[in-house]
């Protein structure tokens, strides 16, 4: 076994914070499987594209010849698995593409994997490390007084994308319990930061506010989410993966749950201050559409067993990590003009019509 990692979907928000900071690090060579799907951005790897520690293989975490032959070239001492399809509108619009990757595509790396690691010697196979990356929609939706997600609730997904990333959840436990492969799972709270899509409410509403287009609030903005600042995310999966215990879940989180109201009202401010309109505030473009069917009210994360447990804690507050985040957006308008031609046009006129809102 090698001082290598594979990880899958790295050309993601996540997946791409992760990779960068693994190499920038220096803690190894990564292969980096992606199949660069609308969401998957080689732009978001331009700072470590020569660099000889990252190897990038376009492909589906579903094709079981390139894990295979990746798996049996590099040996890897760990597969993170990142890749998945994200996005909760597009899992109501087209839940197919959802069941496919995340559950299927996941059955067919973890299948690979455990052939792999079958072959290990004992030293090997004890030191090998499968780490499922996953969200805490799996627990389903909270009310006011509820306390946050303990990584003993049950699970109770709500939306094609949650039920599909709580079936993968499940296959990475049978893994573990029936073949003994060394899985970790995490469950994090909703992540902010550099390269995330603007399809997601945090870039969505920065890109719309700077383009002059309508702020679109889905029913009346109170529900609620814990952010996470994602190189907090990323250090937290490094710390899984170094300390966890196998078996086991960890819940990831922020402690900082807002309303979507809150949350576009702090960034409408932080804009007023970095880049005033000529007249009026960023707040005026705000709308409210047409909610998001079975929209989840609350989600919060009780994060104190990674705390307790591993001595992770969050580095970023959510007011350091949004003016950060604001500030990338500024300086990196290239790349969200680039991401935001081709089929994001289609998504935002078909997701936003719906709503009653023209935005294209
Ligand atoms: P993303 O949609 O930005 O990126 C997903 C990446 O996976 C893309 O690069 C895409 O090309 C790739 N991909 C999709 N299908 C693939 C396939 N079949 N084979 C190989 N690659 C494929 O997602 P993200 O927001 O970076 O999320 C990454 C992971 O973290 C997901 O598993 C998600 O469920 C989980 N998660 C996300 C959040 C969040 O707030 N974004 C929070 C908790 C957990
Ligand atoms: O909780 C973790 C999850 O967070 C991840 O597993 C998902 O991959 C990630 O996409 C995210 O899911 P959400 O559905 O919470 O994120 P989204 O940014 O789509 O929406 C955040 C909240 O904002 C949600 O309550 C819906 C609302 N919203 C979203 C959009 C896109 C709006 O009000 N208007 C919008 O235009």
């Amino acid at each position: 076994m090698n001082n290598c990692i594979i990880v899958t979907g790295g050309a993601g928000f996540i997946g791409s914070n992760f990779v960068n900071a693994w190499v920038t690090l220096g803690l190894g060579k990564v292969i980096n499987l992606d199949k660069l799907t609308y969401a998957g951005n080689m732009e978001n790897l331009a700072g470590i594209e020569h660099d000889h520690n990252h190897i990038f293989v376009h492909a589906d975490i579903g094709d079981k010849d390139v894990v295979n032959n990746l798996l049996h070239t590099h040996r890897p001492r760990a597969v993170v698995n990142f890749a998945a399809e994200s996005h909760v509108d597009r899992s109501i619009h087209g839940p197919g593409e959802f069941i496919q990757t995340n559950i299927v595509g996941t059955f067919n790396l973890l299948e690979e994997v455990r052939a792999y690691w079958l072959e290990l010697d004992e030293k090997e196979k004890a030191d090998f490390r499968f780490l499922h990356v996953s969200t805490d929609e799996v627990y389903g939706s909270l009310g006011a007084k509820d306390p946050a997600f303990k990584e003993t609730n049950p699970y109770e997904p709500n939306s094609p994308y949650s039920a599909s990333k709580a079936a993968s959840d499940h296959l990475v436990r049978a893994y573990h319990h029936t073949y003994g492969l060394p899985t970790l799972t995490t469950n994090c709270s909703n992540n902010y930061g550099p390269y995330h899509f603007p399809e997601k409410l945090i870039p969505l509403v920065i890109h719309n506010a700077l383009s002059g287009k309508p702020l679109p609030i889905y029913g009346n903005g109170s529900n609620i989410r814990d952010w996470l600042y994602v190189g907090d995310h990323c250090s937290a999966i490094r710390r899984v993966l170094e300390a966890g215990k196998v078996g086991e879940t960890y819940n990831i989180g922020g402690w900082n749950e807002k309303t979507n109201l809150e949350v576009v009202h702090t960034l409408c401010d932080i804009l007023d201050k970095k880049k005033p309109k000529p007249q009026g505030s960023y707040r005026d473009q705000i709308t409210y559409v047409q909610d998001r069917p079975g929209h989840d009210q609350r989600y919060a994360i009780d994060a104190t067993k990674i705390e307790r447990e591993l001595g992770w804690k969050p580095a970023e507050t959510f007011e350091t990590g949004i003016q950060k985040t604001v500030d990338w957006y500024l300086e990196n308008q290239k790349w969200v003009t680039h991401v935001t031609s081709g089929e994001y046009k289609n998504w935002v006129s078909k997701n936003y019509a719906e709503r009653g809102e023209e935005m294209a």
